[in-house]
């Protein structure tokens, strides 16, 4: 399974570009799945059909979806309270039922809840040859595309003070003193406790997404267009993705014309100096076929097959 991430500044053509590509893809063969994490959808439109947070078949090749990112957010946090009462059932501190409303607020939610919706569609969605997806602005897509690697950065902290923990009960369970009959007994190998197995769980989910996104199979894609004003975020991009260590294989310049061409040749040069291997691609400024916009007459797909 290939994945590809469209990226870039508003309006620039992420949405037609994945939209397109997820198209061509389908009608060569492949087996495609296009997800819009953009809270901004337009992928329905472009498609001309109702979408929601479950994928929908457009063509015997061609799945959709529009990734709904406040039923993620609640999906995301009901399973995290579960988690928590079910591991702390013994103590009625946690009432987090309370919280609930509020935590939908937390900063970072959004965030976690894009990434579980995105490793869940990398876990299950493997009979797809692609997943094409249309990414938030900037800002969002960058955060969610770090938050693999600190999670597991913090998952590794948190399995060691777990384990701190379960040593000292293992001490305090070998000081025998009287059982009082309906006491807890809490556990204390590791085997036995809850929350050690669920970093575990946790761990190797996120080790997977962050394995995926760096793999070969994952083409993260930034979309320009000939001119100053979408170099600046694309740059932001380039940078972004720098520091997170996640490869940029295709820059598009999108919207091209040819008498744009000394600009478009400065803006690529700039955007693309010391970025790396990338694949740089012009695609015209294009005039749609009537039934749709993701009808696109110029091939966008080289760089995946
Ligand atoms: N190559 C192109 N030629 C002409 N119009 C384009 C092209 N790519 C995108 N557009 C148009 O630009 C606008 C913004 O495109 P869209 O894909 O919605 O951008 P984004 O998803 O990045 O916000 C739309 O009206 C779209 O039809
Ligand atoms: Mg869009």
């Amino acid at each position: 399974m290939k994945s590809l991430f469209f990226t870039g500044k508003g309006g620039v053509g992420k949405s037609t570009l994945s939209a397109a590509a997820a198209w061509q893809l389908s009608e060569q063969g492949y087996k495609v799945l296009a997800v819009s994490f953009d809270p901004a959808h337009n992928l329905g439109d472009i498609y001309n059909v109702e979408l929601g947070h479950k994928k929908k078949k457009f063509t015997k090749n061609l799945f959709l979806q529009e990734a709904d990112l406040d039923t993620a957010a609640s999906v995301y946090i009901s399973q995290n309270i579960d988690i928590l009462t079910e591991v702390y059932s013994y103590t009625r501190a946690f009432n987090l039922d309370l919280y609930f409303k509020v935590l939908r607020y937390s900063p970072g939610v959004e965030e976690y809840a894009s990434l579980t919706v995105m490793e869940e569609i990398f876990r299950t969605e493997t009979d797809f040859d692609y997943i094409v997806f249309d990414t938030p602005p900037t800002g969002l897509t960058l955060r969610i595309l770090a938050l693999p690697n600190i999670t597991v950065t913090w998952i590794d902290r948190l399995r060691r003070i777990r384990k701190q923990i379960l040593e000292k009960r293992y001490t305090i369970h070998n000081i025998s003193g009287q059982y009082i009959e309906g006491g807890v007994r809490l556990a204390y190998e590791e085997k036995d406790d809850r929350v050690i197995q669920k970093l575990d769980e946790l761990w190797k989910r996120y080790v997977g997404v962050y394995k995926t996104l760096k793999s070969d199979s994952t083409h993260i894609c930034v979309v320009f267009n000939p001119d100053y004003l979408s170099l600046r975020e694309s740059q932001r991009i380039v940078t972004g993705l720098k520091d997170l260590q996640l490869p940029l294989r295709v820059a598009y310049n999108n919207k091209f014309r040819d008498d744009l061409a000394p600009v478009a040749d400065e803006v690529e040069q700039k955007l693309l100096n010391g970025a790396g291997d990338v694949e740089l691609m012009r695609v015209p400024i294009h005039d749609y076929v009537r039934e749709g916009a993701y009808k696109f007459a110029f091939d966008v797909t080289a760089p995946f097959r």
